[in-house]
């Protein structure tokens, strides 16, 4: 018979989170509180009391609670509990297993691997040629707050993107930053931080987020597309970007040929969530990341690149990408067209980085 998971204490939020992971794999699960009344009681499938870990009486009690409800794993999101476990466990009841790791190392493992990373980036900057005077780098303590709520956003911003990000947005002029495509709002955010530290402009981000504008011809990823919620999309943008606007992102759920006739004639975008942004209608940064079919991404570049001034960036995301050529096909033909007016171009991660002669 399968042994029962202990979950102690049973109410804290992680707790709550590994009870649902339980009752999905169909894991036999039990919780327990020291409380007289623990509100979470009633979603729990079993219960049991136990007195603190402070109490001489605790030990013996979870001895009968392991016999009398056949536990074989305990889990505890609880530091002081996990530390008394831990100590006492083996001797106690050998062959009754701590199921996670130390709670200490569990919630600041996402703030630890930032540092590292920060430490790394800050160390190791990519190193631009250009006219323009850069901006002072992040520190690594602002470089890891912008990795670790970064991290928090469900996305597709990978590393190496990142760090070209991190770099070229020190190297930026002032005006708008555009971005065409931004579902969840990964980029966004980075992009977001990065405007406010280097004083580049606010951010606009153009997304129609409905689910007809996904579909790029490839089945797969169509299939896949078919899968996600562009009303949901549009709440997690909201969510996460929202905590940090300082009146610098606003939004417009358009697609973005419409969306750039909104810009041309209006400096003002309205929304609910982000009330009200006067933009500048000269733009900074340009990011091209909507539908990747050629049409679509021609459209997005032929509608938008006429605002992005001298000494702009133009960011064509996944330049390199499995499914199709669509974004490599317009990068190329933009840079064969222009090649009077690149001062740089190169490709990080799978996106093209441009900027324009002052
Ligand atoms: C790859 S996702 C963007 C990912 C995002 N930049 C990130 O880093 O997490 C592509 C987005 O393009 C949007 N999109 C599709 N067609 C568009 C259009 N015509 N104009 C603007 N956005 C479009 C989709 O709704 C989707 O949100």
């Amino acid at each position: 018979m399968n042994k029962t998971v202990l979950i102690f204490p049973a109410g804290m939020p992680r707790a709550l989170d590994y009870l649902q992971k339980c009752l999905q794999e169909k894991q036999a699960v039990i919780g327990a509180s020291s409380l007289g009344y623990d509100a979470s009681r009633q979603k729990y499938p079993a219960w049991l009391y136990l007195p603190y870990v402070t109490d001489s009486a605790f030990n013996e009690a979870l001895k009968q609670a392991v016999v009398e409800f056949n536990i074989g794993e305990i889990y505890t999101p609880n530091i002081v509990v996990w530390d008394h476990l831990n100590c006492i466990l083996e001797s106690l009841l050998p062959g009754v297993k701590l199921v996670n790791a130390s709670p200490v190392d569990e919630v600041l493992g996402g703030y630890r691997s930032a540092m590292a990373k920060a430490r790394y980036l800050v160390a190791n900057p990519l190193a631009l040629s250009s006219k323009m005077p850069p901006h002072h780098p992040l520190s690594i303590i602002e470089t890891a707050g912008l990795i670790r709520y970064a991290d928090l956003i469900p996305g597709m911003c990978d590393d190496d993107k990142f760090r070209a990000l991190l770099e070229i947005t020190r190297y930026s002029v002032e005006g708008d930053i555009v971005e065409v495509g931004s579902w969840w709002g990964k980029s966004a955010f980075i992009l977001s931080r990065l405007a406010r530290s280097f004083g580049i402009g606010k951010l606009l981000c153009v997304d129609p987020w409905a689910n007809e504008h996904l579909i790029q011809n490839e089945k797969t990823v169509d299939s896949s597309s078919a899968q996600v919620d562009a009303n949901e999309a549009l709440e997690i943008f909201q969510i996460g970007l929202l905590p940090f606007n300082a009146d610098h992102i606003n939004y417009l759920r358009l697609p973005s040929v419409d969306a750039a006739k909104s810009y041309a004639n209006s400096r003002s975008v309205s929304t609910e969530e982000f009330g009200d942004t006067e933009y500048t209608g000269q733009i900074s940064i340009l990011h091209i990341d909507g539908n990747h079919t050629y049409d679509a991404a021609k459209a997005d570049v032929d509608s938008w690149e006429k605002f992005v001034v001298g000494g702009g960036w133009i960011i064509i995301d996944d330049y390199i990408w499995p499914y199709g050529d669509g974004p490599k096909r317009v990068g190329n033909e933009f840079l064969k067209n222009n090649a009077a007016r690149i001062v740089t171009a190169f490709v990080m991660g799978t996106a093209l980085f441009i900027q324009l002669s002052l």
